[in-house]
């Protein structure tokens, strides 16, 4: 049986600089399915926060002038805003810095050394400051190349505490089983890179820097940024607190289905290294990882060096929240990497909200307005075969939608909406209802009107978890009030019969595609 509560996660960020579009990806796509999972009457806990230790956020605040602390709080402050701008609706905000973690880090550290899982040794790698992440001779290569930032690494030898990572291997293989990780593809990147190349020990501690989780037992160390971070799924709920009733609940409790999304660079610790924490802790495995893929930039990854990181507030300010989270939804595939580009953001809001979204409510409802006198008229059985299938398709989009959903696959549960509302404008190119009401059919109108206000009725709510302003206006201007918006309800065809329908504003102004190409253009640097 599905499981009927959700514990969705995003990574915590760094805010060891200013959040961009990549970082509103992931947390917009997560908040979009934690909406969705709302809206079916599911209980939902959704996280986000910021990973706010380590050497790196060290050595920014030091270049500012600034205490780590002074430097993380302002930053912090911005990734918050950035939230609020995208109408984020996570249930809580977890920071490294706060006591609720740092406490746990501290016990599950100590837990693990007394229980042999962790030991002191002496590490000597490839370092890559970076990353701040230890490479093998083999992952270094030969040039000592950092494999995930391509950066050069340096040999480095400090005293570390270590996580033997053998011990739970066994553990983390029938985890891959179990198909958890999506897409499968990660699975036997993992298993390739990492895995069969023999699984070094995980260096849990540090001594070169101080911003992090002091080691109770042996204060020169502070957590390992990983052991530090990964427990942040863990602190947010209460984890060995006196108040844990949350992490009884999203965790515990096998009815909750625990997702964590992250992006694909950090596969590895989510899928290998988490789930070895989580069995010498003798906690259950997440149901799902969904790996998403980066956006891209033409020119490749999005930094500084590069010059093309894009905010992801002139496109909020300029086209509107609800534009900036259709496009993720849309234009990127949900679990591949995607280019960003100017031309493909001003498409997605001609094409799918201007021209078939759109264009589908002000047609429809300009026309109940001119014929039915505003009303919407009653269903009746249907005979005539374009009514039958445009009915049928909107039915069972409500079902396919649902069952992609399910999985996660956001994009592709939109795409199948999308060619709904293709259907829904062609069917009214087909019917010509300007005809009938010349010929006097008010019948055959009746029909069409009542089947066009279905498709609005249908799409506005689906679209509810993406669009949070417009759905709600194309909602209203049908004549739905909020009682009408129960996701139990979109087979019911009859709860529109006879409702009032308003012209609203334009949903959605067409944008002029030289001018704001040129303009979007503008913001990557
Ligand atoms: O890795 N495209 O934090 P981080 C899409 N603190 N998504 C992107 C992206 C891009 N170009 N760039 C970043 C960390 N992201 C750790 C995580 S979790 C216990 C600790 C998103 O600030 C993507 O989801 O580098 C990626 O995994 C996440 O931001 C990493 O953010
Ligand atoms: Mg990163």
């Amino acid at each position: 049986m599905e499981k009927k509560r959700f514990y969705i996660t995003t990574p915590i960020y760094y805010p060891s600089g200013n959040p961009h579009i990549g970082h509103a990806y992931c947390t917009t796509m997560c908040d979009i399915f934690a909406r969705y999972k709302r809206m079916k009457h599911n209980e939902v806990f959704f996280l986000t926060g910021t990973d706010e230790h380590g050497q790196k956020i060290e050595n920014n605040a030091l270049k500012e002038g600034k205490t780590p602390k002074e430097f993380i709080d302002e930053k912090v402050a911005i990734f918050k805003k950035l939230w609020e701008a995208l109408e984020i609706s996570n249930d809580d905000y977890i920071s490294t810095t706060q006591d609720r973690h740092i406490g746990v880090v501290q016990k599950v550290f100590s837990e693990m050394l007394k229980n042999g899982d962790i030991y002191l040794g002496s590490y000597k790698g490839w370092y890559c400051e970076a990353c701040e992440a230890f490479w093998t001779d083999t992952q270094a290569g030969e040039n000592h190349i950092c494999p995930d930032c391509g950066r050069e690494v340096k040999q480095a030898e400090e005293e570390a505490y270590f996580f033997k990572t053998q011990k739970y291997l066994d553990k983390v293989l029938s985890y891959f089983d179990t198909n958890a990780i999506y897409p499968e593809s990660r699975k036997n990147e993992m298993l390739n890179t990492f895995i069969k190349p023999g699984l070094a020990d995980l260096c849990v501690s540090r001594t070169s820097f101080s911003w992090g989780v002091p080691i109770l037992e042996n204060p020169k160390h502070v957590a390992y940024v990983w052991f530090d971070a990964l427990f942040n799924y863990l602190s947010a709920l209460g984890y060995k607190s006196s108040n844990d009733e949350r992490f009884k609940k999203y965790w515990q409790d096998e009815n909750t289905q625990i997702i964590h999304v992250v992006g694909s660079e950090i596969t590895r610790f989510h899928t290998i290294y988490w789930p070895e924490f989580l069995s010498a802790l003798n906690l259950r495995m997440p149901d799902k990882v969904f790996v998403h893929g980066l956006i891209m930039m033409k020119d490749g990854k999005m930094s500084k060096s590069r010059g093309n990181v894009v905010s992801p507030y002139p496109l909020i300010e300029r086209y509107g929240v609800d534009a900036l989270r259709f496009y993720y939804a849309k234009e990127m595939i949900w679990g591949n990497e995607g280019t960003f580009t100017p031309e493909q953001f001003v498409d997605r809001i001609n094409v799918d909200l201007v021209n078939n979204y759109g264009n589908l409510v002000s047609r429809s409802v300009s026309m109940i307005v001119k014929y039915c006198d505003g009303i919407i008229p009653n269903c009746k059985p249907l005979t005539n075969v374009n009514d039958i299938e445009l009915d049928n398709a909107i039915r069972n989009v409500v079902d396919e939608f649902d069952s992609l959903m399910s999985d996660m696959h956001i994009t592709e549960a939109y795409n199948a909406l999308f060619n709904m509302l293709d259907k829904a404008n062609k069917y009214i190119e087909v019917s010509a209802p300007w005809t009938l009401y010349k010929e006097g059919n008010m019948d055959q109108i009746n029909i069409i009107m009542n089947n066009l206000a279905y498709a609005i009725y249908v799409s506005s709510m689906l679209l509810k978890p993406i669009l949070v302003h417009k759905a709600d206006e194309a909602l209203t201007s049908l004549g739905v009030d909020s009682s009408k918006q129960d996701f139990d309800l979109l087979k019911n065809k009859e709860i529109l019969n006879g409702l009032t329908v308003s012209k609203g504003n334009v949903l959605f102004p067409r944008l002029d595609v030289a001018k704001e190409v040129e303009y979007i253009a503008s913001l990557m640097k």
